[in-house]
């Protein structure tokens, strides 16, 4: 899976397989463009100002208050990419649009463009970042309390399509009781593992800045008296003992590597014989060969905004196995490919 240059046109089909078209130009000058224009047209609320239905370029200019002529363009941009569709001077929403892009929508990534925006900008000039190697957490930089939501509320709704289909492929060798979800943030996947074991009482452990907008989500899905938070940092905190799952999702990419030997040991000593834990983060397959696009760039982004990276399968799974589990599984996630799922557990 790669981003790319897509045709239907034969004719272009050949141009582009037979080295002659300018790939990189065309790769760098729509990828650019395509990500400003939609994370610009999120920021302004273009898409919410065609939620009732079709508008006019002016309609919709007056009602974000934007200039006409500039937010035609921006708008024709967008038909380019398939994020509008125009008829008879009317634009509407593409159905991608409508899923993704409005603040109402249940799969709604309006609070990720925000911050995947503030991140990017925070990394620039990144040819800086390159040169020096000098990086820090984000986590631990200081963030509004908007920062914070937007940084829990865009990843909890994607987190609400996965949640399902990650809750049934945790093995458990009984009805569980007591699910510990470290750097579980939104909650959304505590949320949909209470769904699917009606026994459950989970606890969440994150930094102190998530929680309140965590508990905010976990209270808006009618969870709150099952799903509950404890503030401290993963690093220093004791996790506790006992538990039946332990997962730890999308956090060892934020993790140095020591930190992640550590985590694999304190998930060890916090379940009880017998129990599961559960990884979820970028697939990366490891080697000195070729990558995928998720593998490589996932690298990059996380060393950016974190100076960790996206960590190759069989160290993730060293990890696990120094720190003493057993029958270590990989479980693939449909919903969003690039995922790596990998199961393990504590011996009886
Ligand atoms: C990328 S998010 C993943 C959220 C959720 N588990 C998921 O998969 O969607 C990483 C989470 O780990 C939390 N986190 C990162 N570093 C942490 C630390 N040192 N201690 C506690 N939580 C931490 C973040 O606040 C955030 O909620």
């Amino acid at each position: 899976m790669k981003p790319g240059i897509v045709t239907w046109n034969p004719i272009l089909k050949l141009l582009l397989s037979s080295g002659v078209a300018p790939l990189p130009l065309m790769e760098v000058f729509w990828g650019l463009g395509q990500a400003r224009a939609v994370m610009t047209a999120t920021q302004l609320g273009l898409f919410e100002a065609m939620a009732e239905g079709p508008a006019s370029a002016e309609d919709i200019a007056a009602s974000v208050e934007c200039d006409t002529h500039a937010t035609t363009v921006l708008l024709n941009a967008l038909v380019g990419f398939d994020y509008l569709h125009r008829k008879s001077g009317l634009y509407r929403l593409s159905s991608k649009t409508r899923s993704w892009l409005l603040h109402d929508s249940k799969t709604s990534l309006v609070a990720m463009m925000g911050f995947l925006d503030d991140l990017f900008q925070g990394v620039e000039p990144m040819a800086e970042v390159i040169r020096s190697g000098d990086v820090s957490n984000f986590h631990h930089q200081p963030r509004s309390s908007e920062g914070w939501r937007d940084y829990v509320q865009g990843l909890g709704h994607l987190a609400g399509k996965l949640g399902g289909p990650v809750a049934n492929r945790v093995p458990v060798d009984r009805p569980p009781e007591r699910l510990l979800d470290v750097g579980g943030g939104h909650g959304m996947f505590s949320v949909a593992f209470c769904r699917k074991h009606p026994t459950v009482q989970a606890e969440i452990l994150d930094l102190p800045g998530v929680i309140e907008h965590g508990q905010a989500m976990v209270e808006d899905a009618g969870f709150s008296d099952r799903v509950t938070y404890r503030p401290g940092d993963l690093r220093h905190e004791e996790w506790g003992e006992g538990y039946d799952v332990v997962f730890l999702f999308n956090v060892m990419h934020n993790l140095a590597p020591e930190e992640c030997a550590l985590a694999a040991e304190k998930a060890f000593r916090a379940l009880r014989p017998g129990g599961t834990f559960v990884v979820l983060d970028s697939q990366h397959a490891g080697g000195d060969g070729n990558l995928s696009a998720v593998a490589g760039f996932n690298e990059l982004f996380f060393f950016l905004i974190s100076g960790s990276q996206a960590w190759p399968e069989p160290q993730v799974r060293k990890w696990l196995q120094d720190a003493g589990f057993a029958s270590l599984k990989r479980g693939t996630i449909v919903p969003l490919p690039g995922l790596l799922m990998l199961t393990a557990q504590r011996p009886a």
